[in-house]
């Protein structure tokens, strides 16, 4: 008999644990998969996939929404065979059986994650090599020194519009506005166009008319972007796309910007929060293990590899009738990777996932994985020293473990994260008046936004944190 702790959710009869059901059966398992969203999955997704791993091995079938089927790949070696294996598996959401039959609505909540567009993400070679390339050499040419100066100078005025309160939501408020207004920069547009891109993908993610509305703001920012670069060009990525040989024609250049704008907010606005809830309530993050103590770096590294921002994604279809791990996969099935659950797979060596060991696969692998890594980073760095560094005494407002999670199978984001701390009146900087609407959280299965700017940082602006800052024991230290 199958013991109560052994059953899946969404299941009747789950096998038991460590044996799964025979390699032959679990094709048939496809139409019974385990879902990957609701409440209980986002609570504890680390459960169900170490579940998941016991019951079908490597590979498990999983519903993604209701009626939206799919394999989740659950194996940190099986996911890097399919990542790289394109001559085997097709990016292109137009490959996907039951979407083109009708079997999935046109309208399911996972078509804004998971629909075509011609854009690198979405294509195979050749179109892919060619946005590809395009893409890669134009955030290739990011400064580094205007890269930090115009995250430090977005991350001074978002903390000055609540620095004074003594209390804030830091996901609604911070990471989830930061990336969208530094993408904004580096696109080359005005600093008074972030808001509007802010205030449009705000509406895009209240749904309804709302998004209607949303959706017309957005397509005039990019109109408006690609044209005055066409006749303007600038040092900036939405100029160098433009030139780079790839030649794209204006559609094209639309479509790669909205790439960017999607692939980089939601991913670096929940590096951003999971890495603040992590050195907010892990007292590790006061001491590391050796009695040192741990950089914003080493604590950017344990959400990647531990929390990755995309848990569940590089979603791929089989070209042919395909066995992976005993899973038999048909043609144009949908083969999610867990990067989430690959990264913890007990196959690896669990020292993997110490400082300075970067093969988890949170940016993904092979030819789609992602192309802007470092700037993600850096991104991310610098937002939480700016905030650690103006707001030294920030606390959760709630316990840890009270924090909730947004429920969809993509994303691992924080719905909010509030928190307290002694006001301050940083040094006007810019225009005090600025003050973006801050985004929602996002639906669970959308796309979302991006970042922005350029400048100095203000004059009194604290030096670089020393690598193996840590905010709390400086704090500690009275500083
Ligand atoms: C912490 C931040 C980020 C994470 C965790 C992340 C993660 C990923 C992952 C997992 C993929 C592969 C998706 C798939 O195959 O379906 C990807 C692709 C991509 N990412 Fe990122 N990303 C981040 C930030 C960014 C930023 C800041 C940008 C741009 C400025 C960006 C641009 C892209 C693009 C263009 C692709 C598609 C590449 C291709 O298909 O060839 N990402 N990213």
């Amino acid at each position: 008999m199958t013991p109560a702790r052994h059953r899946l959710p969404g299941t009747e009869a789950a096998p038991p644990a460590g044996t799964g059901p025979p390699a032959t059966t679990r094709e048939a398992g496809h139409r019974a998969g385990v879902p990957l969203y609701g409440p209980e999955f986002a609570a504890d997704p680390h459960d169900l996939y170490d579940r998941l791993r016991r019951h079908y091995g490597e590979v498990a079938p999983v519903e993604l929404a209701p009626g939206v089927h799919a394999w989740l790949v659950l194996g940190y070696y099986a996911a890097l065979e399919v990542l790289r294996s394109p001559h085997l598996y097709s990016k292109d959401p137009r490959t996907w059986r039951a979407l083109a039959c009708g079997e999935v609505p046109a309208d399911s909540s996972v078509i804004p994650m998971m629909g075509y567009r011609p854009n690198a993400l979405f294509s195979d070679p050749p179109a892919h090599d060619r946005y590809r390339q395009a893409i890669a050499d134009s955030l290739a040419r990011i400064d580094d020194h205007v890269l930090h100066t115009s995250v430090a100078r977005t991350a001074d005025r978002l903390i000055a519009s609540f620095a004074s309160r003594g209390r804030a939501d830091l996901l609604i408020e911070y990471a989830a506005v930061l990336p969208v207004l530094t993408v904004n920069a580096l696109f080359g547009q005005a600093d008074d166009a972030g808001p509007r891109l802010v205030a449009a993908l705000a509406k895009m993610f209240e749904g309804g008319e709302d998004a209607i509305e949303g959706d017309r703001l957005f397509t005039r920012y990019m109109i408006d972007l690609i044209a005055s670069k066409r006749d303007r060009p600038g040092p900036d990525v939405t100029s160098w796309l433009m030139a780079h040989p790839a030649r794209l024609s204006d559609e094209e250049m639309i479509h790669q910007c909205t790439l960017l704008i999607a692939a980089s907010a939601e991913p670096v606005q929940n590096l951003i929060g999971n890495a603040l809830r992590l050195l907010l309530a892990d007292d590790r993050f006061a001491g590391d293990l050796s009695g040192g103590i741990m950089s914003i770096e080493a604590a950017l590294e344990q959400v990647l590899w531990q929390e990755p921002p995309m848990a569940n994604y590089a979603v791929h279809y089989p070209r042919r009738d395909l066995v992976l791990r005993g899973a038999t996969l048909r043609a144009g099935d949908p083969v999610v990777v867990s990067l989430a659950a690959a990264n913890i797979d007990p196959a690896l060596n669990p020292a993997a996932s110490r400082a300075g060991n970067r093969a988890h696969l949170a940016f993904s692998a092979g030819p789609h994985a992602c192309p802007a890594k470092d700037p993600a980073r850096r991104i991310a760095t610098i937002a939480i020293e700016r905030l650690l560094d103006t707001l030294s005494d920030v606390r959760l407002t709630v316990p840890a473990t009270d924090l909730q999670w947004r429920m969809g199978p993509f994303q691992r984001a924080l719905t909010a994260l509030p928190v307290h701390f002694t006001p301050v009146h940083p040094p006007a900087i810019g225009d005090p008046t600025w003050t973006p609407s801050p985004l929602p959280p996002a639906p669970s299965a959308s796309t979302p936004p991006a970042p922005t700017s350029t400048a100095r940082p203000p004059a009194s602006a604290p030096p670089d944190r020393p690598r193996g800052w840590n905010f709390r024991a400086a704090f500690r230290r009275g500083r």
